[in-house]
């Protein structure tokens, strides 16, 4: 088959057509996730958390970890003038940390059970897993921020995660093969 080469780079080079901003939300839902709460300390030692689903790993050797945070949270500067942060990964019985750190309360740590980190990085107690980062790198990410990651220290439990997708929490259950099938 002949490519008319021409054509196919002005057809790629085409306006796209406006995304719907809702339409655009319940898609990305459609991409399920774990739940994290990411903290951090500022430099007179006050705790910041939010709760966070953009996480992902991206780097074995080194390794590197991202997230990006919304450039209006009330948290940012923080964030973004912190050496380190915390990557606390939610087990599945910590909906109530989950929802109480998407609010914007300034105590939001208040009654939940904490431990120190590096320097003194506030880990919360209970969670799936944890890694400890230095603040690699930033990233502007159009009205949110990247934060890359570089792990300093891991921890993992045998606690299942919290799952978030299409707007609601979920829980995982093993998807069992039927073996009586013949197609597997
Ligand atoms: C499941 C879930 C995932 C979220 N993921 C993010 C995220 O990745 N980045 C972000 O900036 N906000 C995210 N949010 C919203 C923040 O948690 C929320 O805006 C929080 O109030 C910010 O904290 P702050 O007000 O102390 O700055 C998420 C909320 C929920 C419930």
């Amino acid at each position: 088959m002949k490519t008319d080469l021409a054509a196919t780079a002005r057809a790629l080079n085409a306006p796209a057509p406006a995304i719907d901003p809702h339409s655009l939300r319940k898609v990305l839902g459609s991409f399920v996730t774990g739940v994290t709460v990411i903290t951090t300390i500022d430099k007179n030692g006050k705790a910041y958390g939010l709760t966070a689903n953009s996480f992902s790993s991206v780097s074995l050797d080194p390794p590197l970890i991202l997230w990006s945070q919304s450039l209006t949270a009330p948290s940012y500067p923080v964030f973004r003038d912190a050496l380190r942060f915390a990557v606390n990964i939610l087990a599945d019985d910590q909906i109530d940390i989950s929802r109480r750190f998407a609010g914007s309360s300034d105590d939001k740590f208040t009654g939940v059970a904490m431990r120190a980190g590096i320097g003194g990085l506030p880990l919360i107690e209970g969670c799936a897993a944890y890694l400890e980062c230095a603040s690699e790198d930033r990233f502007p990410g159009g009205d949110h921020a990247v934060f890359l990651g570089r792990v300093e220290k891991i921890e993992h439990s045998n606690r299942s995660s919290l799952i978030f997708g299409g707007g609601k929490y979920l829980t995982a259950q093993p998807y069992e093969l039927k073996k009586t099938s013949p197609n597997i």
